[in-house]
């Protein structure tokens, strides 16, 4: 098959194109090497009888139309064209459906494997490629891959065999005439070659301009709060306008490059038919040929520049699917940076220590370090208070716990385990994450907070609504625990999702809590109620803490102080007040 390939796309014998085919062949083609040569089979039978109808001409029109001929002729000739169009019919539609099954199936492995690379992939990768982008390489990319896997092999079933047994039918009407008629191929297949090459090209921008288009429209789709509330729905109109153009003109350039063989194609065959028909004519009024022979031969023909066409456009679709293959398999090669171990440790404890050991770490493009030499110890069962002005590394500290991020020095520990040794899953088991953006998913109120323990039944789902009080403003939802939420849950007041976020954490009932900013967005009241669920949760728990406000943090058993990217001080709200540091002067300013 490879070889077959590289005969129809002579141009690009590049090696990274003939890598590209290989691995679509290994990877995706294969599994369906049983289907593909079962609708080889039907494209083979249904060229045959496209060259059979050609061949019949001849008898239609040397026998059935001839005076002389015997009646008999003409009910054989008839019979042979039903039976040639029924099995046209049936074939060409067994070939089609099956050609469908197997690119379809080939987009919907392509698609389970790049979800499942993004799923594995770790936050910078997302920090790096705006999901709009993710969701167009996912949907468009793979779409024109697969259209691309169904014309080529479509292209090189049907066309490719219709053409061989058309010529042949000329071959054996005239070989001379078929030699003539043919002597002008190569120029057209180099014509086509460069067409080919500079679609390629576009169709890689109109690619990445539909990408940069989706990615827009999510971004202004999901801040349209910020965008009425500013009037800039002219501004969003036109930049989004801008983009649409940009894709509509690329895509006129495509279709005017990849349809420049059209007009040029037409004239070829025109000329070679006016050929055809001055030469045969003299051929058969010299008798050197019969009318039936030559009909056949122009049937032939004609019935040729389909397939050819067919032919010639496949290098077009190939090079512009070779395209989205390329940047498909760019983000499935990705590097996954945060992973497993080869042999990882499972992290199994019920009191966890953590430990920062001289931790060092940046954010990829940034100059400055977020963290710099940060040591401390949260231990187990306790709860340490992080504090500081905002940028100081607060969020940054407690990222770096379920390893969203690994450290660049130093180390994390649980217990004495590096957490680099530890296995993603055992580790991530151990945490309750509340953090300072809150996701609520489009579902109902029990699966979101089911989303930290997907086999918690209902009872420990509401159980967890009133520990984190969030019962009774469920209760008195249109269908309680049933109501929908909304996109990024826009039913919801921001204290009611973080009361949410809470129920999540209460349910997942882990070892290690992990709170940014748990209480921000709270009323007084319902920050009494929720700052007392807290307390209940994180009774025997090791807990990390963010939060501004040092009313909340009082109580904390250890408090570290932490302003760009260093710990200034810890100990706790005593003897922090005592040292009169930076603690004591934000809690005087009455930042408390
Ligand atoms: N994904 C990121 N990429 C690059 N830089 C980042 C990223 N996230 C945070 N930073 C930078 O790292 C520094 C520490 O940020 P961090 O979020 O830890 O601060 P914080 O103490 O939690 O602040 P706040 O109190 O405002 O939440 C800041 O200078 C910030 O700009
Ligand atoms: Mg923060």
């Amino acid at each position: 098959m490879p070889q077959e390939t590289n005969i129809m796309d002579p141009i690009n014998s590049k090696p990274e194109t003939v890598q590209l085919v290989k691995r679509l062949i290994r990877e995706y083609l294969r599994p369906y090497a049983g289907l593909l040569a079962l609708a080889f089979l039907f494209m083979m039978i249904a060229a045959a009888m496209n060259a059979s109808v050609a061949l019949l001409i001849k008898p239609i029109l040397d026998g059935v139309l001839n005076v002389e001929s015997e009646g008999q002729m003409v009910w054989t000739v008839a019979g042979l064209v039903i039976v040639t169009f029924l099995f046209r019919g049936t074939t060409t539609y067994a070939h089609t459906v099956l050609m469908n099954k197997i690119s379809q199936s080939i987009v919907a492995d392509i698609q389970h494997h790049l979800f499942g690379k993004f799923m594995d992939m770790d936050l910078s990768f997302f920090h790096d490629n705006p999901s709009g982008q993710l969701i167009s390489r996912v949907i468009n990319d793979v779409n024109v891959m697969r259209t691309a896997v169904s014309d080529a092999m479509t292209g090189l079933g049907k066309s490719f065999l219709t053409l061989l047994f058309l010529i042949g039918v000329m071959v054996y009407q005239d070989w001379q005439l078929s030699i003539a008629a043919f002597v002008i191929m190569p120029f057209a297949v180099a014509f086509v070659a460069w067409i080919g090459r500079r679609l390629r090209k576009v169709s890689g921008s109109i690619q990445d301009e539909m990408a940069g288009l989706s990615d827009m429209l999510s971004q202004i789709f999901q801040g349209i709060r910020q965008v009425k509330a500013y009037g800039m729905e002219d501004y969003e109109q036109k930049r989004a306008g801008k983009a649409i153009d940009k894709v509509c003109s690329l895509n006129m350039k495509s279709v005017r490059i990849g349809n420049l063989s059209t007009p040029v194609n037409e004239i070829l065959v025109g000329i070679i038919m006016a050929g055809i028909i001055g030469y045969g004519g003299t051929q058969v009024s010299s008798g050197e040929m019969t009318g039936g022979e030559l009909g056949s031969f122009l049937a032939a023909f004609v019935m040729a520049y389909e397939p050819m066409k067919r032919l010639a456009q496949l290098n077009n679709k190939l090079q512009t699917g070779l395209g989205a293959a390329e940047r498909v398999f760019a983000l499935m090669d990705r590097d996954i940076t945060i992973f497993d171990v080869a042999t990882p440790y499972t992290l199994n404890e019920n009191k966890p220590n953590i430990v920062f050991n001289n931790v060092e770490f940046q954010y990829e493009g940034t100059d400055v370090k977020a963290l710099n030499k940060i040591s401390f110890i949260a231990e187990s069962g306790k709860v340490l208070a992080l504090v500081g002005p905002s940028g100081g590394g607060k969020s940054t500290v407690i990222n770096l716990i379920p390893r969203f991020y690994d450290t660049q020095s130093g180390t994390v520990e649980i217990n004495g385990h590096n957490l680099k040794e530890v296995s993603l899953n055992s580790l991530r088991r151990h945490i309750a994450l509340v953090s300072q953006d809150i996701t609520i998913f489009d579902d109902t109120v029990s699966n979101n907070i089911r989303y930290s323990k997907p086999d918690a039944t209902q009872e420990e789902i509401e159980e967890a609504a009133r520990m984190a009080y969030a019962h009774d403003f469920i209760s008195n939802m249109s269908d309680g625990y049933d109501t929908m939420l909304g996109e990024d849950g826009v039913r919801l007041s921001g204290g009611q999702k973080q009361r949410i976020s809470i129920a999540r954490a209460v349910l997942r009932d882990a070892p290690i809590l992990l709170l940014d900013e748990a209480t921000s967005a709270l009323d007084n009241e319902s920050e009494q109620a929720v700052q007392k669920a807290l307390e209940e949760l994180q009774h025997g728990r090791t807990t990390i803490v963010i939060a501004h406000r040092l009313s909340t943090v009082q109580n904390a058993d250890k408090i570290v102080v932490l302003d760009k990217g260093e710990i200034v001080e810890q100990g706790s709200h005593v003897e922090l007040l005592k040292a009169n540091g930076m603690y004591a002067k934000m809690y005087h300013a009455g930042l408390n």
